[in-house]
């Protein structure tokens, strides 16, 4: 089985749980305040720093494309909540150095561990990210990408042809049965580190 497969399959259920999250449900349903959102932001941006970093020492010479995806996020983060009046900076949470933590542990078990973080966080932006961030323009009532630029990627038009590109790339990265099971395992705990960080906010 591919390994994209495989990760959907293993982190299928987190999915499900990530996507009727409270916090999710309030984002989606337009409930947050604004102070929640910068809060969320501000708990993202240190994982986004640490998982930008690590695909693009350790992921991004292998994948042909990677260029043009614009995947990482930290700067998209920081200048959304410079929108919002907040300074970009480290917030102090337990959830969010945890989850740090497990991405450089990650990264550190083998170069191309991250690419469970990877899977998990850049093509769930890709993805579910978009619907999100329709949802956050409207209760904020933001019209241009200033405030949401978090979920606008240079490649945004083509989306999907994205997704299905990204995949195919991951898919062929030589990696050994051993190393796709720990990625499996990987994933579904950057799911539950990704579920933690909403419960924190
Ligand atoms: C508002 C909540 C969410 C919604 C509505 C949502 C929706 C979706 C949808 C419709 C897809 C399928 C896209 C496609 O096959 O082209 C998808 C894929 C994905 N989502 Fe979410 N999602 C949400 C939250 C999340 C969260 C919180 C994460 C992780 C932190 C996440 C991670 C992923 C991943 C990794 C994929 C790729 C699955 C695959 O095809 O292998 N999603 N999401």
């Amino acid at each position: 089985m591919l390994l994209t497969t495989r990760l959907k399959t293993a982190t299928g259920q987190l999915h499900r749980a990530a996507e009727r999250h409270p916090f999710v449900s309030s984002m989606l349903g337009g409930r947050l305040s604004s102070a929640q959102y910068v809060r969320y932001l501000q708990h993202l941006l240190p994982v986004y720093q640490t998982l930008d970093r690590l695909s693009q020492e350790h992921i991004a010479p292998k994948l042909a494309s990677w260029s043009e995806w614009d995947l990482p996020r930290a700067q998209a983060i920081a200048s959304d909540l410079m929108h919002f009046g907040h300074t970009p900076a480290p917030v102090d949470s337990g959830a969010t150095s945890a989850y740090v933590e497990q991405i450089r542990a990650s990264a550190d078990r083998y170069r191309l561990g991250v690419v469970a973080h990877f899977y998990t966080r850049y093509l769930g932006d890709l993805a579910g990210g978009q619907m999100i961030g329709r949802a956050v323009a409207s209760a904020f009532d933001l019209h241009d990408e200033n405030g949401v630029r978090f979920y606008r990627f240079a490649a945004a038009q083509a989306q999907h042809p994205t997704m299905v590109q990204i995949k195919q790339e991951l898919d062929r990265l030589a990696l050994t049965a051993t190393q796709i099971d720990f990625l499996e395992h990987e994933a579904q705990r950057s799911f539950e580190s990704s579920i933690a960080l909403f419960d924190s906010i």
